[in-house]
């Protein structure tokens, strides 16, 4: 792989041993998937933040390292709130303790606090730019969504990535290499979580093109998200939708065909009774925050009710969240329903993402059950 100067003297360690550490990291990526060089990146989004799931073998890793980013970068969601970690239950001082160092170990290195996996609604990304993002429904958002270029990149890969302001230029960096492979004809109106979680079996890590739908934003969100969980799809396109169909709507003829029907879709749809309901997976927008707080007016939970948002779109919408709370729910920051422990005590819960459906039962020990937005906000409140 193509190195210039100051590449090589940073893999020589005349940088220091960090970021020689970081550049082998990248040198051997590249070198497994025959990256030709490395190419500048804008952002890079780095998981691995949730002392749940990255432990204390992870925590000492990042402790080791002495950089600091090169790109603007933020982390993935964390097991707990910030600030009034106390006030969801099920947190005990230990892991606190312990989540609070691995944040403190990314801010040495410079990585921005805001956990989100919806790093999109507070820095602009934009069409074209290479990113290194970790989380996989924000990279699916982001190359399917935006028309940005990012892999799915491992949380080392990508921290790698954000201190030497690089990654490997392969795979879906590439125009050529995202090209749509498969096609799916979807009738009827689905649940775009629910359509998301099957479609993601049925294609694996190939690259959808559908046709039959026209998603929104959000509905784009939770479609991508949730075939990233139970598939490994890092980009799809949407007929006449996401901006690369321009180039892309004309090279599907030869491409096998799934159809998908409303059946199927509703086939994943259960009334188990639940012990508590989350949404916000991924994290919510502005506009889902407003649909929330319309749907919870003049109600009151009965469940604990958990909405996970980002820090800075629960900044910027303070009223929202004011409104959603007068109800009894709760609008968390910085975590979300699968990387927190504070989900485990619950045996089951209802969610309106395919993503958590896929996640909460192995992630949380707990039965899961989808349902619309609505439906949620019905079961919360006893008005199912
Ligand atoms: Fe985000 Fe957690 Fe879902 S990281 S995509 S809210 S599992």
């Amino acid at each position: 792989m193509y190195l210039d100067t100051e590449d090589e003297a940073i893999l020589n360690g005349e940088y220091g041993e960090t970021r020689q550490r970081m550049m082998e990291i990248l040198v051997a990526l590249g070198r497994v998937y025959g990256a030709e060089r490395l190419v500048p990146i804008a952002s890079a989004q780095v998981s691995g933040a949730s002392y749940k799931t990255i432990g204390e073998w992870g925590l000492a890793w990042l402790q080791g390292l002495n950089a600091r980013v090169a790109v603007p970068s933020v982390l993935n969601p964390i097991g707990m709130p910030r600030d009034g970690w106390q006030d969801i239950g099920g947190i005990t001082t230990d892991f606190a303790e312990k989540q609070l160092e691995v944040l403190e170990a990314y801010r040495r290195l410079g990585v921005a606090a805001e956990c989100t996996c919806t790093p999109y609604y507070l820095q602009n990304t934009v069409y074209g730019e290479h990113l290194a993002w970790s989380e996989s429904s924000a990279v699916v958002y982001a190359n399917s969504v935006i028309g940005a270029r990012t892999n799915r990149e491992g949380g080392p890969s990508a921290l790698a990535a954000a201190i030497i302001g690089k990654t490997p230029f392969y795979g879906l960096h590439i125009v050529a290499e995202r090209r749509p492979q498969v096609v799916i004809e979807v009738e009827g109106t689905p649940h775009y979580g629910a359509l998301g979680y099957l479609a993601g079996k049925q294609v694996g890590a190939k690259i959808p093109f559908f046709t039959g739908i026209r998603p929104t934003r959000d509905q784009l969100k939770a479609l991508g998200a949730a075939m990233a969980a139970t598939g490994a799809v890092a980009l799809f396109h949407v007929d006449r939708i996401t901006p690369e169909t321009r180039i892309f709507s004309f090279e599907t003829e030869h491409l096998g065909h799934i159809a998908i029907g409303q059946e199927e879709i509703d086939g994943l749809f259960s009334d188990i009774e639940v012990d508590a309901v989350a949404v916000g997976c991924p994290h919510c927008s502005p506009a889902e925050l407003e649909a929330l707080a319309d749907l919870l007016s003049g109600r009151k939970t009965t469940k604990p009710f958990f909405i996970f948002a980002s820090r800075s779109v629960i900044a910027a919408n303070r009223a929202l969240v004011a409104a959603i709370e007068r109800s009894g729910a709760r609008v968390v920051a910085d975590t979300c329903m699968v990387v927190s422990p504070a989900m485990d005590r619950f045996s089951s819960i209802m969610v309106d993402s395919g993503k958590a459906l896929a996640y909460v039962p192995g992630m949380c020990g707990a039965a899961a059950r989808i349902g619309t937005r609505e439906e949620c906000v019905a079961v919360a409140t006893d008005r199912a």
